[in-house]
């Protein structure tokens, strides 16, 4: 799925509030008792523990064993499963998606596998990052590489697709589009672009040395800190959330 190294520890310090602030997407998803729900990239499970609690049969899946382990850890059935290499087939009453599907490049591939793990009728509720997601961010990461050019090109991991993308996307596999919409949401880094950096842009500096991705986090957090530092509320970044539910 992606060349990301997780960490459970540092993911639960510094990722936080992903799960906390997935309660929006959780509303639209409208869990009732009983219902069978996968929950793709669940990560920790801290979100998919709520799902599981409103009384339904909850399945979540992450490429990562160690993010696995933890979703485990809280009682709950859970796979190593890459969102991109599903092979469910109309076993879910609806799939759910919180912060993960912008990590999977092969959008149609993702989006077809839960199309076939989606019982008839069934709903595929999520959230992403949209078009403009992070540009501050991803625009200081890019200019930190053209500065350090032994360091190879900066690659960006992440698919940000716009309304008419992702409407194209989920159309063309067979959904009945229910609700799609781009929402900014200025987003507190609770322990700040450093935090954020060691949790979540490990991919992008994987093959530097470790003082080469210290010069690169020092870098970023020194030319990021003028624009989405203040001193009265801390670190927040631009997140814009591409917000949906779609019907099989
Ligand atoms: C997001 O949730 O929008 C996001 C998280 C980590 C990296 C990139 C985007």
């Amino acid at each position: 799925m992606n060349s990301q190294n997780w960490n459970a520890k540092e993911y639960s310090i510094n990722a936080a509030f992903v799960a906390k602030l997935g309660n929006s997407a959780l509303e639209i998803l409208d869990p009732k008792p009983g219902d069978r729900i996968l929950d793709l990239g669940c990560g920790d499970g801290k979100l998919t523990l709520e799902i599981q609690n409103y009384g339904c049969h909850v399945m979540g899946i992450d490429s990562s064993e160690e993010m696995i382990d933890a979703t485990r850890k809280l009682g709950i059935e859970a796979q190593v499963i890459s969102g991109d290499n599903l092979n469910f087939d109309q076993e879910f009453d609806a799939v759910f998606s919180n912060a993960a599907l912008h990590w999977i490049l092969d959008k149609d591939k993702v989006v077809q596998g839960v199309y076939q793990a989606l019982k008839p009728n069934g709903h595929f509720v999520g959230e992403l990052g949209g078009k403009g997601n992070i540009n501050s961010v991803i625009t200081v990461m890019s200019a930190v590489f053209q500065d350090f050019p032994h360091w190879g090109k900066f690659r960006n991991p992440w698919y940000f697709p716009s309304v008419a993308e992702y409407a194209k996307v989920l159309d063309r596999v067979g959904f009945e589009i229910n609700y799609l919409e781009l929402i900014p949401r200025s987003t507190t880094l609770n322990t700040g672009i450093r935090g954020w950096l060691k949790v979540f842009a490990k991919g992008i500096t994987s093959n530097l040395k470790s003082e080469e991705q210290e010069i690169f986090i020092n870098e970023v957090e020194k030319r990021l800190q003028p624009i989405i530092f203040a001193e009265k509320d801390g670190w927040i970044a631009d997140y814009i959330r591409l917000r949906f539910k779609a019907t099989k």
